[in-house]
C-alpha cells in the first residue's frame, strides 16, 4: 500500500478535536456499480478520507461499507486509519429511494438517515457529518434548523465526531455559525475560479476554525487547462495542470476532493504532496479565472 513519502512538503493530515483528518478526500458520487471497487482502490493506492451521502440519487453508501469493511477485514487497513464522511440529505436533494420516512419530523428524517448510514457503512460512528445543503437558496429555513438541532444531538450523544454543512453562501455560514450550538468544522462547497475559488467563503472559514473542502476543482475549471499562467507554472515544476489546481487548492488550506475512477489520476493526484508552489504563483492562479 502506498504510505507516506520522504519526500512529502506538506502533512497529509490536520488534526480537529482529535480526529485525523487526511487533506485529501476520495469522493464516492456518481459510482454505481463500481462504487466499491473504486472505493477499495482508492483507499490501496493511498487515499485516508472517504467522502459520500445517503443519497441514492447519487450515491451507493452502502457499496462504500462493502469497499471499507473489505480492507479492513483484510486487514489492510484499520477502521482508525480511514476517516469517514457522510451526508444527510433533505427529500429534494433526494429520488425516490429514500433513507427515511419522509412523513416524520426532520429530526427523526436525521436520525433515521444516520442510523442507515452506520448500516451502510458498518462502522458504529461517522468521523464527519454534513448538512448536505439548505433547503432554500437564501437564509436557513425551519428544516435547515431542525436538520443541524438533531446533528448536534447526535454528536452530543457520542454519534458523528464533527459536523459540516455543505453548499452554502457566506450569509447562510454566518448565519449557521451564530445559532449553532456545535459549530460546523467543515463547509464542503463547489469551488470556481472564476469567483475568486469561494474566497469569503474560505477566509471566513479560516477565521472561525472551520476547514473548507473544495469539489469541482477540475471540472468546475476546465478553462484553467489552456491558461497561460497555469501552463506556464505547471512546466515549470513538471506536472500536469491537474496537479497544479489540486496542488494549488491544498497550499491555500483547503481539503481537496477527488472522485477519479483512473488508477493513473489517483497517483497523481496523491503525488501533489510532494511538491508546493511559490507565494507567486498561488497568487497567479487565486487571480487566473476573476473576470475583467
Ligand atoms: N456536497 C456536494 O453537493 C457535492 C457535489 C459534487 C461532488 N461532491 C463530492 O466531490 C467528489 C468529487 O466530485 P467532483 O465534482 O470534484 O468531480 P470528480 O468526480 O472528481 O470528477 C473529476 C473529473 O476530472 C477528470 N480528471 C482528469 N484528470 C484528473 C486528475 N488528475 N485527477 C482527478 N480527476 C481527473 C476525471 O476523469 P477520470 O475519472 O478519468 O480521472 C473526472 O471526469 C464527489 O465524488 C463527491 O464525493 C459533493
Amino acid at each position: 500500500m502506498a504510505g507516506s513519502s520522504t519526500s512529502e512538503i506538506s502533512s497529509r493530515f490536520i488534526t480537529i478535536e482529535n480526529v485525523r483528518v487526511p487533506r485529501f478526500l476520495y469522493g464516492t458520487a456518481w459510482k454505481e456499480d463500481r462504487t466499491e471497487s473504486l472505493t477499495t482502490l482508492a483507499l490501496g493506492m493511498g487515499f485516508r478520507g472517504i467522502d459520500t451521502a445517503n443519497q441514492r440519487k447519487h450515491y451507493c453508501e452502502a457499496a462504500v461499507g462493502e469497499a471499507v469493511t473489505g480492507v479492513i477485514q483484510r486487514r489492510m487497513l484499520s477502521r482508525e486509519q480511514i476517516f469517514i464522511q457522510t451526508k444527510y440529505t433533505h427529500r429534494r436533494g433526494q429520488d425516490h429511494r429514500l433513507p427515511y420516512d419522509e412523513n416524520a419530523a426532520i429530526s427523526e428524517q436525521v436520525r433515521q438517515s444516520y442510523g442507515n448510514s452506520l448500516e451502510h457503512l458498518g462502522v458504529d460512528r461517522i468521523d464527519s457529518y454534513i448538512l448536505h445543503g439548505p433547503t432554500i437558496r437564501d437564509g436557513l429555513a425551519r428544516a435547515d434548523w431542525d436538520a443541524w438541532r438533531a446533528m448536534e444531538t447526535l454528536h452530543n450523544a457520542g454519534g458523528p465526531r464533527l459536523l459540516g454543512v455543505s453548499n452554502v453562501s457566506l450569509a447562510q455560514l454566518k448565519m449557521l455559525c451564530a445559532g449553532a450550538e456545535v459549530q460546523p468544522r467543515f463547509v464542503q462547497n463547489r469551488c470556481y475560479a472564476s469567483r475568486a475559488w469561494d474566497k469569503p467563503v474560505r477566509e471566513f472559514c479560516y477565521q472561525h476554525g472551520i476547514v473548507y473542502q473544495g469539489f469541482s476543482l477540475l471540472t468546475a475549471n476546465r478553462q484553467l487547462a489552456t491558461h497561460p499562467d497555469l501552463i506556464a507554472i505547471a512546466k515549470r515544476h513538471g506536472r500536469d495542470i491537474s496537479q497544479i489546481i489540486l496542488r494549488f487548492a491544498l497550499d491555500v488550506g483547503m481539503i481537496a476532493l477527488t472522485g477519479t475512477r483512473d488508477a493513473q489520476h489517483m497517483r497523481a493526484d496523491l503525488a501533489v504532496f510532494s511538491f508546493a508552489l511559490a507565494e507567486n504563483e498561488i497568487q497567479a492562479i487565486e487571480l487566473a479565472a476573476l473576470p475583467g
